[in-house]
């Protein structure tokens, strides 16, 4: 099978180009990942990132036959030959496959992710109920792999005024969590014409999320709570994530 590679070096290349490589597939390459690392012990130069190959550190996220995914998660058999790698769209490249990704970082650190409460600690932990807790579902399952944000076109214009399908979803997380105290703050943080409001529903968040998540629900459910309507009735939805073509 053909796997046609972007390959970008700052100090060689003044655009990305693509390198084929044709890799005759073993029973063990069953992810997508699993080939890769097979290319790069042929070619030392290609530079990607990975880590657990679980699906679980967001690491891989790359743009594979045009879709955002992860590749330790993404089955071979699944695809479509040739397969066409990219990095993520709409992030500075630093070198083939890696992404600079300190703008989508800056983004998550603005929503203040990380609980907000005054009260003196008690002594074992802040309780909930069932129904408070079952709230944060689907949202806490967020990896901030950036598959999301990286493909959502209002993210690409303006990056450094919208939050972003990642970055929302995990201020939703904190909306919604019953032990925070920062909920109107939160609110009114995000209360501009950019910040949450630049989300057209596209929809494409929720289309390529491989967690199954939906960023679009909840981004919908904090402009409800934003305008006092009813927008917290229980968890989220989390779908099958659907396999990349
Ligand atoms: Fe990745 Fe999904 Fe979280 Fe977006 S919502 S950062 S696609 S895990
Ligand atoms: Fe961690 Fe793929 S290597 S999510």
């Amino acid at each position: 099978m053909r796997f046609s590679i972007s390959r970008f070096d700052p100090d060689r290349d003044e655009t990305p180009w693509l390198q084929h490589y044709d890799i005759d597939l073993q029973d063990s390459d069953r992810m997508l990942l699993d080939v890769l690392l097979r290319i790069k012990e042929q070619d030392q130069s290609l530079s990607m990132r990975k880590s657990c190959r679980e699906g679980v550190c967001g690491s891989d996220a790359m743009n594979i036959n045009g879709r955002n995914g992860l590749a330790c998660i993404t089955r071979v058999r699944d695809l479509k030959g040739p397969v066409v790698l990219r990095p993520l769209p709409g992030f500075p490249i630093v070198r083939d496959l890696i992404v600079d990704m300190t703008q989508f970082f800056k983004q998550y650190h603005s929503i203040r992710p990380y609980l907000i409460n005054d009260d003196p600690p008690p002594e074992r932990e802040r309780l909930q109920s069932p129904a408070e807790r079952d709230k944060l579902n689907g949202a806490y399952e967020c990896i901030l792999c950036a598959c999301c944000s990286s493909q959502c076109p209002s993210f690409w214009w303006n990056p450094d005024k919208f939050v972003g399908p990642a970055g929302l979803i995990q201020a939703y997380r904190f909306i919604f969590d019953s032990r925070d105290q920062a909920t109107e703050e939160r609110l009114d943080d995000l209360n501009d014409a950019y910040r949450l409001f630049r989300c057209r529903t596209i929809m494409n968040c929720s289309e390529v999320c491989p967690k199954g998540l939906e960023p679009s629900h909840a981004i919908e459910r904090v402009r409800l709570k934003m305008i006092k309507k009813e927008g917290d009735s229980g968890a989220l939805p989390v779908h099958p994530p659907r396999p990349v073509a």
